[in-house]
């Protein structure tokens, strides 16, 4: 049990083929309380009622400053505490740079990049208390090599920001022992994805992966445990890949 008691919440966590849920199910395993914040449409409730008894589900939007912070309001007065927070609400769009349109441009940066700040703003105050605290960042693969497969230039560009973001606020509150780390993933097979690529297209693609295979969600969920326990307590500012080797750097 590598996180006993511990409250986590997951932004985005309730899509049931998702990196987020794929987390909370492990966290879950591990003795965490876990939180699934995500909008409404998503059904955050009844993601958080299939994890078992004891779990929290909280209709919320990422990119409004005032929703997340009604949330942690909410997830204090049930749990008293906040250990771990995962940023990992995000959205995509296959489109070029020429076609990117200022609506696309902000609905790509504002879920990852302000949401990322919204949701670390909200909760770092009870951390602060605390002296303790992980917070997780989920950026992409897409943020270090110039594009993934199929996030636009507007992807890439907000995950390299929530990089940014990442290790400032790591340099900023490490002397209050909270830890503030990235993952990036590769390509994994979520919804994300869905319907995006033929299976040819997959496999070619797995061809160019040292692990021969895409990512599945369950192996970003051993990185978030790892982060948001204590076998990570040395570890702020780091940008752990896990991408089956498709980026070696
Ligand atoms: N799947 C991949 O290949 C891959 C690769 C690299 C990074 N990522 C990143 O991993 C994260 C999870 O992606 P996934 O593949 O599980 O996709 P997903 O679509 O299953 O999960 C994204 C979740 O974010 C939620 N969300 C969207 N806008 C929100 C908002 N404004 N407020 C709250 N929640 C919101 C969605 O409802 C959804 O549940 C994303 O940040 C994504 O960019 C995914």
């Amino acid at each position: 049990m590598l996180l006993k008691d511990k409250v986590v919440v997951i932004t985005g966590g309730a899509g049931l083929n998702g990196l987020g849920f794929a987390t909370g199910r492990l966290m879950a395993a591990h003795g965490a309380r876990v939180v699934v914040l995500d909008l409404e449409g998503a059904d955050p409730a009844g993601a958080a009622a299939k994890l078992g008894p004891g779990h929290l589900g909280i209709v919320a939007d990422v990119t409004d400053k005032a929703s997340c912070e009604a949330a942690t309001v909410e997830v204090l007065k049930a749990f008293g505490t906040i250990d771990a927070l995962i940023n990992n609400a995000g959205v995509t769009q296959p489109v070029k740079t020429l076609e990117i349109s200022g609506a696309d441009y902000d609905r790509v940066l504002d879920v990852s990049l302000r949401g990322t700040l919204y949701m670390s703003q909200a909760v770092l105050p009870a951390m602060q208390q605390q002296r303790s605290g992980s917070i997780v960042c989920i950026s992409s693969v897409s943020a270090q090599r110039g594009g993934g497969i199929l996030g636009g230039p507007h992807y890439s560009a907000a995950k390299a920001g929530v990089l940014g973001l990442a290790r400032a606020m790591a340099r900023e509150f490490g002397p209050e022992g909270i830890r503030i780390n990235s993952i990036t993933p590769g390509l994994i097979g979520t919804d994300i994805i869905k319907g995006k690529l033929t299976d040819e297209k997959k496999a070619e693609i797995a061809e160019t992966i040292p692990l021969a295979r895409l990512g599945r969600a369950e192996d970003i969920a051993g990185a978030c445990v790892f982060l948001a326990s204590d076998l990570s307590l040395y570890c702020t500012g780091i940008t752990l890949d896990v991408n089956g080797g498709m980026l070696i750097h």
